[in-house]
């Protein structure tokens, strides 16, 4: 019977899953927040959940186990996970969450205790901003348990994502790791891994700079494949055909919260030992920038031609416009004076598609969302039968 009590430091995209999770599984859980109104909205039932997340809070258990506050109480387990930015200027962590929740947690931690750090850090957070704040606090770190796990779930599909992705949980003592393992065993169904809380800080960056350097280098084929007149589609699928080969697409860039932000992380600490890392960031950072230039070509230089960009999000499927490459886009061409539009059928701009593409000479799709690929195939088809000009697709 695992009968502590958890407070998760946090409760957003992270620590709100995990918190409800906990308290499914009988766990009596506090869920701390320095945002009023989250708190508010979430102890009201206001908050607007995913559907199989909104169906583990409505389960009796979690509701008579789970309570939001703007008050930090004291608890046997602590979770952190408060968001870690990126100072956008100095390309660093922005630790100044992290480290006011640790003081808060310092001011009521208890001998014996375990801390979790769950949000994203540059490797050698734990030993050198962690433990120093609770040493600064008076707190004997030789008599608590520390330890980070890093979270991979991918919002969308939050609760088949933190039940069944593998886990990683670094301690700072061997000890603090199975402690740590004991309490995400109440609801994970993956694997789980330990290790040290420095390799654990690692991993979870390494992961995220894994797909952005190969993203990076698809985009970079692609750039020269379009100086050199070569189709790189083709290209790529050819290559593939090595057993050992897998080169990704190229695309129009990385956005989302982790992939342009966590190599940094890596490079702040070494970075000498990491400019292929950044190198990498910045092909991607600059695949915006490239894609408004082959988009100008297309338009000439013809500025009050009509015409629109399909997708804004970050990736398809989604409705996450945070650092979205197709954002970008459009704020670079409409920044030059274009008369371009942009249409998301996710994000949604107002007006129907059918509305905005009318009169545009070029229709470009930036991300494919299922969803709007066929409202343009029915536009198309509807113009056609009427009369109207069709506007030439182009895809990225
Ligand atoms: N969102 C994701 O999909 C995802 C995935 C993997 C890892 N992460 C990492 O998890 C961490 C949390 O990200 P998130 O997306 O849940 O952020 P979020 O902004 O959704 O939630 C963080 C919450 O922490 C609260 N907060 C801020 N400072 C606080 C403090 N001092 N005390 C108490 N609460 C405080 C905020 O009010 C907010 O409600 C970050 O490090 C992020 O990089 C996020």
């Amino acid at each position: 019977m695992f009968n502590k009590k958890i407070c998760v430091v946090g409760i957003g995209y992270v620590g709100l899953p995990c918190a409800l999770m906990l308290a499914a599984n009988g766990c009596t859980v506090a869920g701390f927040d320095t945002d009023e109104q989250k708190v508010r909205e979430l102890n009201e039932g206001k908050t607007k959940l995913e559907k199989e997340l909104q169906a583990v809070f409505e389960t009796e258990e979690a509701h008579r186990n789970f309570s939001a506050s703007t008050k930090l109480q004291e608890a046997d387990i602590f979770v952190i996970a408060v968001p870690t930015p990126i100072d956008e200027d100095r390309k660093t962590a922005d630790l100044a969450a992290l480290k006011a929740a640790v003081k808060s947690v310092a001011s009521v931690i208890r001998e014996g205790n375990l801390v979790i750090v769950e949000s994203t850090v540059p490797p050698l957070t734990m030993k050198n901003t962690v433990i120093p704040i609770f040493t600064e606090s008076g707190v004997d770190c030789g008599k608590i348990f520390l330890a980070h796990c890093p979270e991979r779930l991918l919002p969308g599909n939050v609760v088949r994502e933190i039940t069944y992705n593998n886990r990683i949980i670094g301690g700072y003592t061997p000890e603090a790791a199975e402690l740590a393992a004991d309490m995400y065993r109440l609801f994970v169904k993956g694997n789980i891994s330990l290790t040290d809380d420095t390799t654990a800080e690692m991993c979870k960056l390494m992961e995220n700079t894994y797909r952005d350097v190969n993203i990076a280098l698809a985009n970079e084929l692609s750039e020269v494949c379009l100086a050199l007149g070569i189709d790189v589609e083709e290209a790529i699928d050819l290559a593939n055909l090595h057993p050992r080969v897998n080169l990704l697409k190229p695309g129009i860039g990385v956005g989302g919260h982790c992939l342009p932000i966590d190599p940094w992380f890596i490079h702040e600490v070494s970075p000498y030992n990491s400019t292929l890392i950044n190198t990498a960031r910045h092909i991607n950072d600059g695949r915006p920038g490239k894609i408004a230039a082959i988009i100008r070509k297309y338009v000439s230089s013809d500025i009050s031609q009509k015409f629109i960009l399909l997708g804004q999000t970050y990736k398809p499927e989604t409705t996450d416009i945070r650092e979205s490459p197709a954002a970008e886009i459009y704020e670079i061409l409409k920044g030059e004076g274009y008369s371009v539009t942009a249409y998301d059928s996710e994000v949604g701009s107002g007006k129907a598609l059918l509305e905005e593409i009318r009169g545009c000479t070029f229709a470009f799709v930036l991300v494919p969302h299922k969803r709007m690929l066929k409202e343009l195939e029915e536009c198309l088809a509807r113009m056609k039968e009427t009369g109207e000009q069709i506007p030439q697709i182009i895809s990225f």
